[in-house]
């Protein structure tokens, strides 16, 4: 068992108060929060050793440029990639996707479908329908059921020959569903087509193996676990990477250039144009080092105890529907008859409370559930059942005020 109040203690913003109460977040699936060991990586990047990197044979040029490779490893290891250079590091998850669709929109051919689940964030929707746009190829949707699961026996019918790509969440943002991605993975590949999995709400709660699961790309950002902003990965297979043609041109992603002809760096710098976050990806690096050292089996035990409590006391609460019920992590997102979940919302901020409410850049789902949105509650393994208790209360207040 965990001892959730020493973890509580590496958390500096836990101690803070909202609106004259003590802050309880539950918005983790926007982003988690810090800890002092990523904060002090990033004091340390900028108070001694900031510098560009790859490109200096000075010595603060070196040591960032060695800590930034390390953390690239440190990734590769944490995702289990087979090569560090199948690790490219980008602004985060959308940048990844971006990456991937601009690339396919110059290998599809008009007529090539391509798959989407109807649980995506619009992070991983809108790039593939620009692709397909460009290319003239075909984006069919894998509908979902009322439980928040997808309709996986449609997946094979959807599949033929002319199928090349597929993409779902590990875990969708809006409900917290784990979707069955080795299974999807699994029967894409029978028909030839390539699959890319957005883990971004899945890596604060699983590690995931990208060679076991044989997923040809896997894309995550680091301020969803623990670590800052504007960093994140995109992993794919060696000779998936070195099929795609660069996103952006610029420094670092050349091996030579004249004005007559350029030839590109190989990996990961084709994909790494420009100076990139190096303090981020360091801190990246530190962020995956403090979650390991919790270990995923403690994070997930913990998370699990907070949704069955949470949704055990939320449910007792007259009108209340959560939506999404299906095997999930710990996300709740539920509304209470016709109120409007950013009024709910408003209020649990006055009390110091706060959740995300709104369709989650997930407007197809609010489609589906003929609903504006949701409010939901995003729990991580640092949130306690008192926050819960007072979560729960908050709830009922607000119930009443707007009733
Ligand atoms: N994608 C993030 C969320 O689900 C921002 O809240």
């Amino acid at each position: 068992m965990l001892d959730i109040q020493k973890i509580r203690n590496d958390f500096p913003i836990l101690e803070r108060e909202v609106n004259g109460k003590p802050l309880i977040y539950f918005d983790n699936g926007a982003t988690s929060q810090t800890p002092k060991v990523v904060i002090d990586a990033i004091v340390d990047y900028y108070s001694n050793y900031n510098s560009n990197i790859h490109r200096g044979v000075h010595a603060l040029s070196q040591e960032a440029t060695d800590k930034y490779e390390a953390a690239r490893i440190k990734i590769q290891k944490h995702f289990n990639a087979k090569h560090a250079y199948e690790i490219i590091l980008t602004s985060g998850t959308t940048e990844s996707i971006n990456i991937v669709a601009s690339g396919f929109s110059s290998l599809l051919e008009e007529g090539d479908e391509v798959i989407v689940s109807a649980l995506e964030h619009h992070s991983n929707i809108v790039p593939w329908q620009m692709m397909c746009e460009k290319a003239g190829a075909i984006l069919k949707v894998l509908p979902m059921k009322e439980d928040g699961s997808l309709r996986m026996d449609l997946f094979d019918e959807m599949l033929n020959a002319k199928t090349k790509l597929v993409f779902c969440n590990h875990v969708s943002n809006a409900l917290g569903i784990i979707n069955p991605i080795e299974s999807i993975i699994h029967r894409a590949h029978k028909f030839g087509a390539y699959v890319l999995i957005d883990g971004a709400q899945a890596c604060p709660h699983i590690k995931p193996d990208v060679q076991e699961l044989d997923v040809d790309f896997y894309v995550a950002s680091a301020h969803k676990m623990c670590g800052p902003t504007g960093v994140g990965l995109l992993y794919g297979k060696q000779e998936l990477l070195e099929m795609l043609p660069p996103y952006q041109g610029g420094g670092e992603m050349i091996e030579t250039v004249t004005f007559e002809k350029t030839t590109y760096a190989g990996l990961p710098h084709k994909f790494e144009a420009g100076t990139p976050n190096i303090c981020g990806g360091i801190a990246f690096g530190v962020a995956i080092d403090y979650m390991n050292a919790i270990g995923f089996e403690n994070i997930q035990d913990q998370e699990i105890i907070l949704l069955e409590y949470a949704t055990q006391k939320l449910q007792n609460i007259e009108g209340l529907k959560i939506y999404g019920t299906a095997n999930k992590t710990s996300v709740i997102s539920f509304n209470i008859g016709e109120i409007h979940p950013y009024d709910i919302g408003a209020i649990l901020d006055k009390l110091g409370i706060a959740v995300r409410t709104g369709h989650h850049c997930a407007q197809p789902i609010m489609n589906f559930f003929e609903i504006p949105g949701t409010v939901r509650a995003s729990m991580a393994f640092y949130n306690t059942k008192e926050e819960i208790d007072i979560l729960v209360n908050a709830v009922e207040k607000a119930k009443m005020m707007l009733s």
